[in-house]
């Protein structure tokens, strides 16, 4: 009755833990078997897609008795998987073996009598489980659907033994977890049930952080409705006779989107248990229905005609494949950009993820390529990776160049915009538009000082602590801590004055004093 582990978040935790020669094989490998990945993509997500149809989520009382629960709903069936979380209340997501098993489940569901008030109803999958009998021992354990804290990360950072190991310990700390994945794809099959009433060939498929392999827990849900199904063609040749359907036409294909997404959000509002809050933002560049669904706890977006994201995301999924290095850097630029508040849980001006992940890509694709590494080399780099991305955009002529990851190269900008990252799909669109100067040079600022940091021999070196005492934090974990250059008056991390050890850092330093004139004076004298 246990949830089995996907087979490529296991591929790719197996790929992490190969000695280097192996994993210089495996990326040899994986890098010309690409296609493969792409085809596996797609059938990852359709495996899903299917169990989620054949589960159900059931809010259950507070003290429960896992034995108990799972005896009473398997007398409708098989169970296949299930597991407990906790968000609001305590729930579990059940699979059954099969489709058959939700339809007995139902039939045997009563629609709540509410005093004072009337219930819509709508017989959906997210249930609530009654207990009135003896409850018994509480026995259950409870899947983690939230990452762990950045101090708690800190700590289990500096216990690691290298950067690279570090950068490895916070993907797995901060990853998607299987049953979280799962509980993602239940709320998209959620949510088609109700789409279904009119469009009974759509799809709701998740895409963005969800599937790309760099979701972290926490991350919202990206969500599209795939229409694509209702118009397939049937091809009947003969009798020179066909019918088609009348159907509503709509000003452009903009406007059909914006009205199917109004009365689908209507309904999400209006009839779906569990989702509040619903907007509809339907005069954005992509329209979209925002709402929180609170069983799971995510934080949804519904868009439709979406496909182009759906590219993307398989684009970013066959990358983060590639190589397990290409993971660990992503997660750490991002929470390293989380923390100094580069990135922000808010829309607003700052860069988001999806630029930054962007970022990191065309960085990689800027290193000169592999011949095949040898095995000291392999390991270097691992631990370089990190320093050489600050120091790549810590002197980024941002200024003039665009970030290009289709031709893997800088052009010059096409238009004014503080940060230009070509969309690769929809090459006339810049991914980071909204991303103004000020954003922009934090970024690059941050950038300069975390490379500063990490060409000083101190920050990499991590202290032998004998005692049960914390492990003071290095490396990446002393990157996590508040930056110095952004919090003027803050006694710093830097006490000591420190000679720079290269020519490299006498020029970053400069770049860092003429950027910042006071802050950069202050960092070198400090
Ligand atoms: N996207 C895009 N162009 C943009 C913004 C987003 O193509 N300017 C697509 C990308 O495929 C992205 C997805 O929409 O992955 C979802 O966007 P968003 O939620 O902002 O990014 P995520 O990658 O999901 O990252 P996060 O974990 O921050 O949600
Ligand atoms: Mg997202």
């Amino acid at each position: 009755l246990k949830w089995c582990p996907n087979s490529d978040l296991q591929a790719q935790r197996r790929l992490a833990r190969t000695t280097f020669a192996t994993k210089a094989q495996a990326i040899n490998k994986t890098l010309h078997a690409a296609p493969t990945s792409v085809e596996s993509f797609s059938s990852i997500q359709d495996e899903r897609r299917e169990r989620a149809e054949r589960s159900v989520l059931i809010s259950c009382p507070p003290k429960i008795n896992e034995r108990k629960i799972l005896d009473y709903l398997s007398k409708h069936g098989d169970i296949r998987n299930y597991f407990f979380y906790q968000t609001y209340g305590m729930y579990a997501v059940v699979e059954f073996s099969s489709k058959e098993s939700i339809a007995a489940l139902k039939g045997s569901c009563t629609i709540p009598s509410v005093q004072h008030e009337a219930s819509v109803p709508f017989k959906s999958r997210l249930l609530s489980l009654k207990w009135t009998g003896s409850i018994g021992p509480t026995t259950v354990k409870c899947h983690e659907q939230l990452p762990i804290s950045i101090n708690e990360l800190i700590q289990q950072l500096s216990e690691q033994e290298s950067i690279d190991q570090q950068m490895q310990c916070l993907t797995e700390a901060y990853q998607l977890t299987e049953e979280n994945i799962s509980l993602r794809f239940l709320v998209c099959s959620l949510l088609r049930d109700i789409a279904a009433a009119y469009f009974p060939e759509s799809i709701i498929r998740p895409f963005g952080s969800t599937v790309n392999s760099f979701g972290k827990l926490g991350c919202d849900l990206d969500m599209f409705l795939d229409l694509d199904g209702v118009s397939v063609q049937n091809q009947r040749k003969g009798s020179g006779l066909s019918l088609e359907y009348q159907v509503k036409r709509g000003a452009s294909e903009r406007n059909v989107t914006q009205s199917i997404l109004s009365v689908i959000g209507e309904c999400v509002d209006q009839f779906s248990p569990g989702c509040v809050g619903v907007q509809k933002i339907l005069n954005a560049r992509v329209p979209l229905v925002r709402f929180s669904h609170q069983p799971s706890g995510f934080q949804c977006d519904l868009t439709a005609n979406n496909r182009v994201a759906m590219k993307s995301t398989e684009l970013l999924y066959v990358y983060g494949s590639l190589d397990a290095r290409v993971r660990y850097l992503v997660f750490t630029v991002r929470c390293w950009a989380r923390v100094h508040g580069i990135t922000s849980g808010i829309p607003g001006a700052w860069i988001t993820n999806f630029s930054l992940t962007v970022l990191v890509l065309f960085f990689l694709q800027q290193r000169t390529p592999a011949v095949l590494p040898t095995l000291d080399q392999l390991r270097d780099l691992a631990e370089k990776l990190l320093q050489e991305f600050f120091e790549f955009y810590g002197s980024f002529a941002f200024n003039r160049s665009s970030i290009n990851i289709r031709k893997g190269r800088e052009q010059n900008k096409p238009e004014a915009a503080a940060l230009y990252i070509q969309n690769p799909f929809e090459t006339s669109l810049n991914v980071s538009k909204n991303v103004n100067a000020t954003q922009l040079e934090r970024f690059v600022a941050l950038c300069r000082e975390s490379a500063w940091l990490l060409q000083q021999g101190e920050v990499l070196k991590r202290s032998a602590t004998p005692s049960a005492d914390q492990i003071p934090p290095w490396g990446l974990a002393a990157l996590l801590l508040p930056s110095v250059a952004e919090s003027a008056g803050v006694k710093g991390r830097r006490k000591k004055k420190r000679e720079p050890a290269s020519e490299r850092i006498k020029t970053l330093l400069q770049s860092l004093k003429s950027s910042r004139g006071g802050a950069g004076e202050k960092q070198s004298s400090d």
